[in-house]
């Protein structure tokens, strides 16, 4: 502990002398001159919000930390008037990511009521990502990447997916499970994809421990309130026991007991499995918390927890080396916007190494959902079970397409990041990130780390294009195919 707090102090020091350099550089900017220090004193919270916004969301904005107001204030008052301001502005801020999603994407949400997930909801079909005038996919597989940045026709749909209040981040919960959970209700920003294009809710479970069972969630949500009735007895103690912290509130930077949060009542926090939803996903998304300033913060969409036990690095950017050690620090750093004092100010909580290894063992036990055209030894299609276009999509996935270099049976990853340098065509750079496993992939829309593809289709074309392939129609359909066959 002792050791900790000279790093506190100059924290504290620097976020004091930011403070005092925004205010500086504001009043530089509109003639004024520097405020002594009772004049800094004085001036009205509204005036220190304008303050931070005219300055641009740098770091962690911490105009929303009523921790953090000018000295006299009242925290309470304070919090009151944030909530004020940001309710008033929600309409807006959901109509521009409204405007966004259409100028990206189709959102008709085409289906078919033959291609569906593991539990019946049909799956998105694409592509659904919409192309710049004059473009078709022909012409953009066939085109350089040099041409495409030049003529600016990669599509918008392909870059980074921005959080719908990137300014401000945190965790967003889908309208579906509000309903049934109203405490992960935020009061400043809504879910924003529609629901075609997210999991099925409740997701079905299967147990390495129980292959026979089938799913074992029998069609509940896992929360607190059931998984005692639900798992006693089919799991040991130690994984019952890590299943009851999996399912346990803990405080969260939008969701915790103090003022400064972003729902109306307090709130115990979040759980792993809110976001996790049995093990798998629904949708749920934040940033994360490994880039910085603020806006190039990436949007995270909510990987599945099925097959845990065969992955060896964790998290798109931080590739954490152990499942054990990702489950002690999501809720320490991801939680706080990878900010220790504020997880401190809203209530860090420290998972005892005992406790960590019981949520570990808990999660090692959740499989893939079945998946009846693969061979159960090797991991690839059983041909004789598998349609000719499943295969043919195959044999492009181990040859032309190249996939199998990064996407390895038998979970289709290769335990490695990569970078596709997206730069090339003109979009962002992201950098390396975790190669997600593609086993049970047809569950698990939307696509890539922030979920900016929504269906298999679109994957296929942004990996035609990433990858110069050259695949015909024909090719693709295949490829799409033989990827709902995982
Ligand atoms: C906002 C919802 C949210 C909550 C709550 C949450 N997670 Fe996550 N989790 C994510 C996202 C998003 C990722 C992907 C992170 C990335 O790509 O860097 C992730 C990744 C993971 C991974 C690594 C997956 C991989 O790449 O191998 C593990 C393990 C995990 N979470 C466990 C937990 C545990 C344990 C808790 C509770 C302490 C928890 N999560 C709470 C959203 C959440
Ligand atoms: C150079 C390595 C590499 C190759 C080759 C590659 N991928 Fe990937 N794949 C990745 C990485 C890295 C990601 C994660 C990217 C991200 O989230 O930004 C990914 C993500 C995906 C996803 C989304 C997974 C999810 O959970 O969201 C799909 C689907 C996919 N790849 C399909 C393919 C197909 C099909 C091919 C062949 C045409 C292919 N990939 C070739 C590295 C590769």
């Amino acid at each position: 502990m002792k050791r900790g707090f000279p790093n506190i102090t100059v924290r504290t020091v620097s976020l004091t002398v930011a403070s005092v350099l925004t205010v500086a550089a504001f009043l530089t900017r509109s003639g004024l001159a520097q405020p002594t220090p009772e004049g800094r004193q004085q001036m009205s919270q509204d005036t220190s919000i304008e303050q931070t916004k005219a300055k641009g969301f740098e770091g962690v904005d911490f105009y929303y930390d009523v921790f953090g107001a000018m000295p006299g204030q009242d925290p309470q008052k304070t919090a009151q008037q944030v909530m004020k301001k940001d309710v008033a502005e929600k309409p807006e801020v959901m109509t521009k990511q409204r405007k966004l999603l259409e100028e990206r994407y189709d959102l008709s949400c085409k289906r078919t009521a033959d291609l569906t997930m593991t539990k019946g909801k049909p799956q998105p079909i694409g592509p659904v990502v919409k192309l710049p005038s004059k473009v078709t996919w022909e012409s953009l597989g066939r085109s350089s990447a040099e041409d495409i940045k030049r003529r600016q026709i990669f599509p918008a749909g392909f870059d980074r997916l921005p959080h719908p209040k990137h300014a401000v981040g945190g965790q967003i919960f889908p309208q579906v499970q509000i309903k049934q959970f109203p405490r992960l209700e935020r009061f400043d920003v809504d879910f924003d994809l529609p629901d075609c294009w997210l999991p099925e809710f409740p997701p079905p479970i299967f147990l390495t421990t129980h292959p026979e069972l089938g799913d074992v969630s029998q069609g509940e949500v896992l929360h607190a309130d059931n998984f005692d009735r639900l798992f006693r007895g089919l799991v040991t103690h130690t994984q019952l026991d890590g299943l009851r912290l999996l399912v346990t509130q803990f405080p969260q930077e939008e969701f915790n007991l103090t003022h400064d949060r972003k729902t109306v009542n307090p709130s115990l926090g979040v759980t792993c499995l809110d976001c996790h939803v049995n093990f798998h996903t629904t949708g749920q998304f934040h940033l994360n918390p490994d880039t910085r300033p603020q806006m190039q913060r990436f949007r995270l969409d909510t990987t599945s927890l099925r097959g845990m036990f065969n992955q060896q690095i964790h998290g798109s950017k931080r590739a954490i080396r152990s499942l054990e050690d990702f489950t002690e620090f999501e809720q320490r750093t991801a939680y706080f916007n990878g900010d220790p004092i504020r997880a401190m100010k809203k209530g860090i909580n420290m998972i005892d190494r005992l406790q960590v290894a019981h949520m570990g063992q808990m999660q090692s036990i959740i499989d893939f959902p079945p998946a009846s055209h693969l061979d159960p030894m090797t991991g690839r299609l059983d041909r004789t079970k598998a349609t000719q276009l499943e295969a043919r999509g195959e044999d492009l996935f181990f040859g032309k397409a190249k996939c199998a270099g990064c996407h390895m049976p038998p979970s289709y990853t290769d335990h490695q990041m990569h970078d596709l340098h997206l730069e090339r065509f003109g979009a962002s750079a992201d950098g390396p990130i975790k190669t997600f496993v593609l086993r049970g992939i047809k569950d698990s829309p939307p696509y890539l780390h922030d979920g900016r593809l929504p269906t298999l289709e679109d994957t296929v074309e942004f990996f035609n294009i990433v990858g110069g392939l050259q695949l015909d129609q024909e090719e693709r359909k295949a490829l799409t195919a033989f990827m709902r066959a995982l």
